[in-house]
């Protein structure tokens, strides 16, 4: 975890010359190292910074002073920034050290280094005529979502879902996930009453977590799952997500999964609205978007779950709420970067990544997604 006052010397990665970017938030005593536009002496910036630890800084605004060879040349600006989602802002400081590459090797090394200071979500907000900072953004992976705003993604997470694995083989495509580059294995729980189809239960999901550090992200499609959410955060589960339609005792579930030490996820059938969850969004870890009917794999993607997940997005950022967005059935590389983003963190993939040549591949081709 990247603490404000800490001097991270960051590996660059397009200009040579950047070293280290300065980490610190920005009150209003800053304001007077930004406004004059001359470079600032790396000690002068230091000694600032180190008289004004007081701990991390949440839900304000991050400046990170991009310094080369000792001079800093401009900044960063992270606003609203709480934790995962911030807007971003480049400033280079003077002519001279324009279209230098500086920016974008320094918006790359905020991106690269997202998971240590916790940005999930990088949104860039440019007016209209700003042609160089359109291209920059664009350089460094942003994607416009709209004429003046930038999207960055950088927590994306493939969670393979094991309904499509081969279970005369298991331990070995769980073997196959855990070298991948996907962050949870995803496994669906069905009882052939919520849903027309039985998969399996605790003497698979056992194994399983015997077999994988990833993350067991357990997506319960039973009736009254409330029977059941201790067992399955007992048998190994780091998430459990139950089905809105499949209860009457929502709280009673989230308190329930909780309370044995997991993390809880709700989930909604493409026919459910979206917006039904809201009240409860403070309280969840997760919303689970379903993309197909629940009960098999090998489905295709339903087109409007994409606007249900800038929906979800909307009402998250809204709310401020630290709830990720996961989405399941029929996802694949041809969708995964649209998904992306809309705003979905976390996508789960069955048929699309153990019916490939390559599954390891079809992992990072997912994740790689434009
Ligand atoms: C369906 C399950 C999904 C399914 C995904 O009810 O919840 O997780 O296994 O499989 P694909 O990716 O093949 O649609
Ligand atoms: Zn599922």
């Amino acid at each position: 975890m990247v603490l404000r006052g800490d001097i991270c010397t960051l590996r660059s990665v397009e200009s040579k010359d950047i070293d280290t970017i300065l980490l610190w938030e920005n009150d209003p005593a800053v304001a007077s190292f930004s406004a004059p536009h001359e470079p600032y002496s790396r000690y002068d910036i230091e000694q600032f910074v180190r008289t004004q630890q007081q701990g991390f800084f949440i839900n304000g605004q991050l400046r990170l002073m991009i310094e080369v060879k000792g001079l800093v040349v401009g900044a960063i600006d992270l606003f609203d920034y709480n934790g995962w989602q911030a807007e971003v802002g480049v400033l280079i400081y003077n002519e001279q050290h324009r279209n230098k590459g500086y920016a974008s090797a320094a918006l790359q090394i905020v991106t690269d280094h997202a998971d240590e200071m916790q940005i999930r979500r990088l949104k860039a907000v440019v007016d209209t005529e700003n042609l160089p900072s359109r291209t920059l953004f664009e350089r460094c992976g942003f994607v416009k979502t709209d004429n003046f705003t930038y999207i960055c993604n950088m927590k994306r997470i493939i969670a393979p879902s094991i309904l499509s694995a081969d279970f005369g083989n298991l331990e070995r495509d769980i073997r196959m996930l855990d070298e991948s580059r996907a962050e949870w294995v995803h496994v669906d729980v069905m009882d052939g009453v919520f849903v027309p189809n039985i998969s399996f239960g605790f003497p698979v999901l056992k194994p399983v977590r015997q077999a994988t550090k990833k993350i067991v992200d357990t997506h319960l499609m039973i009736c009254n799952p409330i029977r059941y959410v201790k067992r399955f955060v007992e048998a190994g589960s780091d998430y459990v997500t139950f089905h809105y339609e499949a209860t009457d005792d929502i709280d009673g579930c989230i308190d329930a999964i909780h309370a044995a030490g997991a993390k809880a996820g709700i989930s909604i059938k493409p026919a459910t609205d979206v917006r039904i969850i809201e009240k409860w969004l403070a309280k969840l870890d997760l919303v689970l978007i379903m993309s197909v009917e629940p009960g098999f794999g090998g489905q295709s993607f339903i087109p409007s779950s994409l606007e249900k997940v800038r929906t979800l997005r909307e009402m998250i950022d809204t709310c401020g709420a630290d709830c990720l967005i996961e989405i399941d059935g029929g996802i694949s590389e041809k969708n995964a970067g649209e998904i992306f983003t809309a705003g979905a963190d976390v996508l789960v993939a069955g048929s699309s990544v153990f019916g490939a040549e390559d599954q390891k591949q079809a992992i990072v081709k997912m994740l790689e997604a434009k």
